[in-house]
């Protein structure tokens, strides 16, 4: 049988490049969308020096258009995965144009080209974002209730999912999955692919594996007295190796499918971990102390929350298998490696 060519946006970035792996180790032939503008070259090094070859690979803006609907026409993908968009939320407070600009049109000019080059296999990354402050219960489902997002990055998600959905009325032949990430963390087990930080850092673990290193100076937990099991908040920090496995599971659910279909899966642990129970595993696992303070609460925050994930094994047949304390050390030789290029 020929290998199905599948299309990967934002496929140097952190998570689309670990599905990049997945994809060729399960036979199929992703083809990267990236311009770079949020990914490092150093990820294509990563890439060959694991699958041994280089990645197909085109520097396109998804934004444009016309060169997405050339690349349409030169290839017969059998399934599109988009990653690309922004993601920092404080940023997409202070420039909620930029990212309704970049995550919208992204998003409207891929589907747009999976319906009119009959592609009809799509995967979205959406987010736990949607879910917000959880009411109550602090394990999600599925069929939790939606609620407004606290900031623009949150909407873009948001209004994804409800975008997709609306052009799933109107193209039912469509088979779509919508993956709502926990927080992913960790890298590649070879340490030759991981997250890649574009200035200060804004999520925790590589701020962690930053200030282990020398290039911050010290972490500061944000908050203390939240009502959780010791005062920080909590989330189901999920391993990019599993979560890049999740989309691999997804594609081949949405090709076994004989009708259109549109579904939404948690991508998490099913596991709640605190702030500080990631550090304490970071610190167990390396042998390392680290630097950290208690400060302010950050503003937006969610408190606690984390994933049901009964459907995804029901329905794609995947779950998580590694554990906080595989991802601090692969993130932590990530960081080492990424310091040994310098
Ligand atoms: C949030 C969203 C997630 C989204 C992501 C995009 C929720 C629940 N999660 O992740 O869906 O995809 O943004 O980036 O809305 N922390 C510190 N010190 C630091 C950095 C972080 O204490 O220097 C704490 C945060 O306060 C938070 C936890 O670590 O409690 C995780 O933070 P982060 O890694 O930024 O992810 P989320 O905010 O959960």
């Amino acid at each position: 049988m020929m290998s199905k060519f599948v299309l990967v946006t934002g496929g140097a970035g952190y998570i689309g490049s670990h599905t990049v792996v997945s994809l060729v180790q399960n036979g199929f032939k992703p083809v990267i969308v990236d311009d770079f503008r949020n990914a490092s070259k150093v990820v294509l090094q990563g890439l060959e020096g694991i699958l041994g070859e280089q990645p197909i690979l085109h520097e396109i803006d998804v934004c444009n258009k016309e060169s997405l609907d050339k690349l349409f026409q030169q290839y017969s993908f059998d399934g599109v995965i988009h990653f690309a968009a922004y993601k920092a939320v404080g940023e997409s407070v202070a420039e909620p144009l930029k990212y309704y600009r970049n995550n919208i049109l992204g998003l409207i000019n891929v589907l747009s080209c999976v319906i009119d080059h009959q592609v009809n296999n799509f995967v979205f990354s959406s987010s736990c974002t949607v879910y917000g402050e959880p009411v109550g219960q602090k394990e999600v489902t599925e069929t939790t209730p939606k609620l407004l997002p606290e900031s623009p990055y949150g909407y873009t998600k948001w209004m994804g999912e409800q975008i997709i959905a609306d052009t799933f009325r109107s193209a039912p032949q469509l088979r779509i999955m919508n993956l709502r990430y926990f927080n992913p963390v960790g890298a590649h087990h070879s340490a030759q692919i991981g997250e890649f930080p574009i200035g200060r850092p804004n999520n925790l673990l590589p701020f962690i594996t930053q200030t282990a290193i020398g290039k911050q100076e010290q972490l500061t937990v944000f908050g203390n007295d939240y009502p959780t099991k010791d005062g920080t908040c909590v989330r189901d920090f999920i391993h990019v190796v599993d979560l890049a496995d999740a989309h691999v599971c997804a594609l081949q659910f949405l090709w076994n499918q004989n009708s259109g279909v549109i579904e939404y899966l948690n991508v998490g642990t099913g596991k709640g971990s605190s702030v500080l129970e990631l550090i304490k595993a970071f610190e167990q696992k390396t042998g390392l102390s680290l630097n950290w303070k208690f400060g302010p609460r950050r503003e937006g925050d969610v408190v606690e929350i984390y994933a049901n994930v009964d459907n995804s094994f029901k329905k794609i047949g995947w779950k998580a298998e590694r554990t906080i304390e595989d991802a601090v050390m692969d993130a932590w030789n990530w960081e080492k490696h990424l310091n040994s290029l310098l």
